[in-house]
């Protein structure tokens, strides 16, 4: 085989790669040490319950849905898969400082909230509702 057709091919597969990734897979979150290692301050603590919800229902629900499971209206217009926060998988796959990663620095598509929620009082008592979530 000549060495352009190799090219080629080689070319045609990566092209492959990119655009036909299946629906439903997503690049892992690649998360720091320093918020994995997190410890939840908050955790348990009910009276945060309501500021929580709160917090969800005006920052969160529009994309993640009443009940997390990525079917807000906003949902629609977004093309990343997004985890049904509220199932076991999610629920087990991470500890409260990577929902905290992920629910207030965010990438790409979700946004980044540190400016939105100063508080980090409040941003664990998001992280406390997302937990509450859970089927
Ligand atoms: C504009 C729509 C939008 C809003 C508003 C939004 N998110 Fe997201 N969120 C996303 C998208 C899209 C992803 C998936 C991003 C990715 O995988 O790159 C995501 C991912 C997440 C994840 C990780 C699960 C996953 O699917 O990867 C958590 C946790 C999360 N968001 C929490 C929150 C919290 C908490 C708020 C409110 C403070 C919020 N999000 C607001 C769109 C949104």
């Amino acid at each position: 085989m000549k060495k352009s057709s190799i090219t080629l091919i080689a070319g045609f597969a990566f092209l492959m790669m990119s655009f036909g990734l299946p629906e439903g897979d997503k690049t892992p979150w690649e998360i720091p040490d320093e918020y994995k290692n997190m410890e939840n301050p908050y955790k348990g603590d009910k009276g945060l319950d309501r500021i929580g919800k709160m917090l969800y229902a005006k920052n969160c629900k529009s994309c993640h849905g009443n009940k997390g499971e990525a079917d807000g209206p906003r949902a629609k217009q977004i093309d990343v898969p997004m985890f049904d926060l509220s199932s076991e998988d999610f629920q087990a796959a991470y500890n409260d400082g990577e929902i905290y990663y992920m629910s207030i620095i965010g990438r790409d598509e979700m946004p980044n909230f540190e400016s939105k929620i100063p508080d980090d009082e409040d941003r664990w008592a998001v992280v406390n509702y997302i937990r509450s979530l859970k089927k």
